[in-house]
C-alpha cells in the first residue's frame, strides 16, 4: 500500500548526524534532550477555519484509510509507553471530537502501564455531550482553544458562529471533573489583542487556567508576519490594563508556558495563574520534551519540521514492535536544535498546524 504524504519522508539519518548510541531507553536526540511527550493528531478535519490555522475553504483532508485506526493508535502508543519511555500522551487534531472512536481510543491508552497521563487539546464542539464519557474512559485533562468571549469576535476569528457550543462543553467538562481546564488563546493584532484581559477575568471566574500562545507561522493562508505577531511582552502589558502579574516560584520543568501569578491590580493575595507561551519571541526548545505523531502515523521530531518519519506504512507492511521503535528512536535523533524562528533563515512548514497536530 502507498501513502502518500505530499512531503518528503525520511527513514535514513542525515550524513552528518553522529551514530546514535545504542541501549539508550528512551527518545535521545543528538542534543541530550528526551521526549517524554506524545502528542498525537487524531484527524486534519476540523468544524472551525481559525484564521491562523486554516483557509476560509478549508484544507484537503487525508482519505480515512490513510489515517491511524484505532488499532494502530494502541499499538503505537504502547510501543511509546512500554519501549520508549513516553510518559504523558495528548490526543489533538485538526479536531479530535470528530472521531467517533475517541472513547475507545483514550480507553484503550489508559490500560497501558505504566499508565501515561491523558489529556485532550480540542475546541469542545461537540464535548457536551461526550465530556462524561471521556472521563470515565480514563480522560486526565483537557485544553480547550478559546481566543474570546464574543460571539462577533469568535465569528471573525473561526469564521463559524459556535461559541455557545463551545462554552458549553467547556461547562461540561468542568461538571464532570476535567478541572483544572486549560484554555489555549491565541491574540490576533486588531482583532482580539483587546481582550485579553477580560478572557483572563472570564478564566479565573470559572477557576479555568489561561494560557496565551504567541502567533505562530503554521497558518494555510501564510499570512504570518513577524511585526503583526502579539509578542509575549505586549501580551503582558494588555493583561497589566486590569492585573498586575508577578513571576511564578514553581520551577517550569520543561513545561512551554511561563506562569505569572495573577494580582488584583496594584496588589494583594494571587487569585490565580496565567500561562504565556512565548514559542516565537522566547523559543524554549533547548527543553523541548515533545514529539509528534500525525494523524497519518508520520512521525514528527519538531512542530516545525521539514520531514517526516512514516510508521504507519511499515506497521502495515508487518513491521515488528521493535522494528517501529527503532524507526521512532532514528527519527528523533535527527531532531533539530530548534525551529529557528529568532533566526533568520526560518522556513515554514507546508503543513498547517491542524494536519501536525498541535
Ligand atoms: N499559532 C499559535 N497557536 C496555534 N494554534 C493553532 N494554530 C496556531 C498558530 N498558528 C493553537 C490552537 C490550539 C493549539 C493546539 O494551538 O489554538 O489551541
Ligand atoms: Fe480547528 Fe484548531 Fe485549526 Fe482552529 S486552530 S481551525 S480549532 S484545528
Amino acid at each position: 500500500m502507498t501513502i502518500s504524504l505530499g512531503i518528503p519522508t525520511r527513514r535514513r539519518l542525515p550524513a552528518d548526524l553522529p551514530p546514535r548510541p545504542d541501549g539508550i531507553p528512551g527518545l535521545l536526540d543528538t542534543y541530550g534532550r528526551t521526549a517524554t511527550d506524545l502528542r498525537i493528531s487524531l484527524t486534519d478535519r476540523c468544524n472551525l477555519r481559525c484564521t491562523y490555522c486554516m483557509p476560509a475553504e478549508g484544507l484537503p483532508t487525508q482519505p480515512t484509510s490513510s489515517l491511524l485506526q484505532a488499532a494502530e493508535i494502541g499499538r503505537l502508543t504502547r510501543i511509546a509507553v512500554q519501549e520508549l519511555g513516553v510518559r504523558q500522551v495528548r490526543f489533538t487534531g485538526g479536531e479530535p471530537l470528530l472521531r467517533g472512536d475517541l472513547v475507545d481510543i483514550i480507553a484503550a491508552c489508559a490500560t497501558l502501564e505504566p499508565r501515561p497521563e491523558i489529556s485532550l487539546t480540542t475546541n469542545a464542539i461537540g464535548l457536551a455531550a461526550r465530556a462524561s464519557a471521556l472521563r470515565a474512559a480514563g480522560l486526565d485533562r483537557i485544553n480547550v482553544s478559546l481566543d474570546t468571549v464574543h460571539a462577533a469576535t469568535f465569528l471573525e476569528v473561526t469564521r463559524r458562529p459556535f461559541l455557545d457550543r463551545v462554552l458549553a462543553g467547556i461547562d461540561a467538562a468542568a461538571a464532570t471533573g476535567l478541572t483544572p481546564i486549560k484554555i489555549n488563546a491565541v491574540l490576533l493584532r486588531g482583532v482580539n489583542d483587546d481582550q485579553a484581559a477580560e478572557l483572563l477575568e472570564w478564566s479565573l471566574a470559572r477557576g479555568h487556567q489561561l494560557r496565551f500562545i504567541e502567533q505562530m507561522p503554521l497558518d494555510a493562508d501564510h499570512a504570518w508576519n513577524r511585526t503583526s505577531m502579539v509578542t509575549a511582552a505586549e501580551i503582558r502589558e494588555r493583561i497589566a490594563e486590569r492585573f498586575t502579574l508577578t513571576p511564578d516560584v514553581e520551577p517550569r520543568d520543561g513545561a512551554p508556558a511561563e506562569l505569572f501569578r495573577v494580582h488584583p491590580l496594584g496588589g494583594g493575595e494571587a487569585i490565580g495563574l496565567v500561562g504565556i507561551i512565548a514559542s516565537v519571541s522566547e523559543p524554549f526548545c533547548t527543553d523541548c520534551r515533545r514529539v509528534r505523531l500525525t494523524a497519518e502515523g508520520g512521525v514528527r521530531s519538531c512542530l516545525f519540521s521539514h520531514t517526516e518519519t512514516d510508521l504507519l506504512g511499515p506497521m502495515r507492511a508487518g513491521a515488528s514492535d521493535s522494528e517501529i521503535a527503532t524507526l521512532w528512536r532514528d527519527a528523533m535523533w535527527a531532531k533539530p536544535a530548534g525551529h529557528g524562528l529568532d533566526t533568520g533563515d526560518f522556513v515554514q512548514p507546508t503543513r498547517t498546524m491542524s494536519a501536525i497536530g498541535g
